[in-house]
């Protein structure tokens, strides 16, 4: 984000009023994702397949998840609030940004949010069909042709590996950028829900939902996710 876009919305000595941005189930979803990819990538490289596997399950129940919240969700958490074209990107990397461009995912945070996401559907998807050909092998493998089992045994060991730390190591870097040198208050609405801007901007933005009815309705959406996962859980003979 850049300085001058963002001193449009932002009072940075001026007085600030709260506008929920990340709704309660986006931030669970959020933290409960970054615990369990650091669990994925330590029990991959240490070979605790039971607990990769277990863990695994989660992770795939949370992405499910955050697919139909991308559509159902508050405001701010949906895809259509942060599917941005080139246009919407170059006026941001230039300073021009839409000032509903700087509320929720920035166009260039976006671009890290969805590569995060899709590397990650595909390390879940490979994994459901991966085999080590010891003890460890996905409940897929054994729907699918063993050329396919040794193409996602291969992305998810070799490049999926790598391109999921590389990412998240880049997001968290990101993160620790825009807070340690450009100053701007990112973690704290990760944790609250609530961004601060000015009162005059605060009026135009509209906040994400985050009531009972939506959190329950979230509730309801995570538990058909689990389900899901525990069936395909379920194929592994
Ligand atoms: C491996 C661990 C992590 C993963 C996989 C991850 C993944 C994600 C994803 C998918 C989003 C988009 C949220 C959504 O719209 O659903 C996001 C946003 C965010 N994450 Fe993480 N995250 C991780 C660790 C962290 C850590 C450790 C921090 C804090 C230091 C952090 C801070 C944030 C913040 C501040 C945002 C919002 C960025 C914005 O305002 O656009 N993340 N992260
Ligand atoms: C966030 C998602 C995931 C991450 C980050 C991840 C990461 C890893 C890592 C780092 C390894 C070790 C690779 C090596 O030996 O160098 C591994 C291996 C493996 N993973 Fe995953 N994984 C994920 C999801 C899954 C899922 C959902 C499953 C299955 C349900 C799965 C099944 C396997 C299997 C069977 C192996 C052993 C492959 C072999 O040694 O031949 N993974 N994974």
């Amino acid at each position: 984000m850049t300085d001058s876009s963002v001193a449009a919305l932002r009072a940075a000595s001026g007085p600030v009023a709260p506008t929920r941005v990340w709704d309660l189930p986006t931030r669970l979803f959020h933290w409960a994702l970054a615990v369990a990819v650091i669990g994925m990538i330590g029990t991959g490289l240490n070979g605790a397949m039971e607990w990769h596997f277990r863990i695994g399950y989660s992770v795939m129940a949370l992405l499910l998840f955050r697919l139909l919240w991308g559509f159902v969700g508050g405001r701010w958490s949906r895809f259509g609030a942060f599917v941005y074209g080139p246009g919407s990107l170059a006026a941001y990397l230039r300073g021009r940004a839409h000032p509903d461009h700087l509320v929720g995912h920035t166009p260039l945070g976006a671009l890290s949010v969805f590569a995060v996401l899709i590397i990650l559907v595909l390390q879940v998807a490979t994994g459901l069909m991966a085999d080590d050909e010891i003890s460890a092998s996905g409940p897929l493998t054994r729907f699918v042709s063993g050329d396919i089992v040794s193409m996602a045994t291969g992305w998810h060991k070799a490049q999926g590996k790598w391109i999921v730390i590389a990412l998240a190591s880049l997001h968290v870097l990101a993160v620790l950028f825009y807070v340690l040198v450009k100053r701007h208050r990112l973690v704290q609405p990760m944790v609250t829900g609530d961004k601060l801007f000015a009162p005059a901007a605060n009026g135009q933005m509209a906040p994400s939902r985050d009531d009972a009815a939506s959190r329950w309705l979230a509730l309801v959406l995570f538990g058909l996710c689990a389900g899901v996962a525990w069936w395909v859980s379920s194929l592994r003979v």
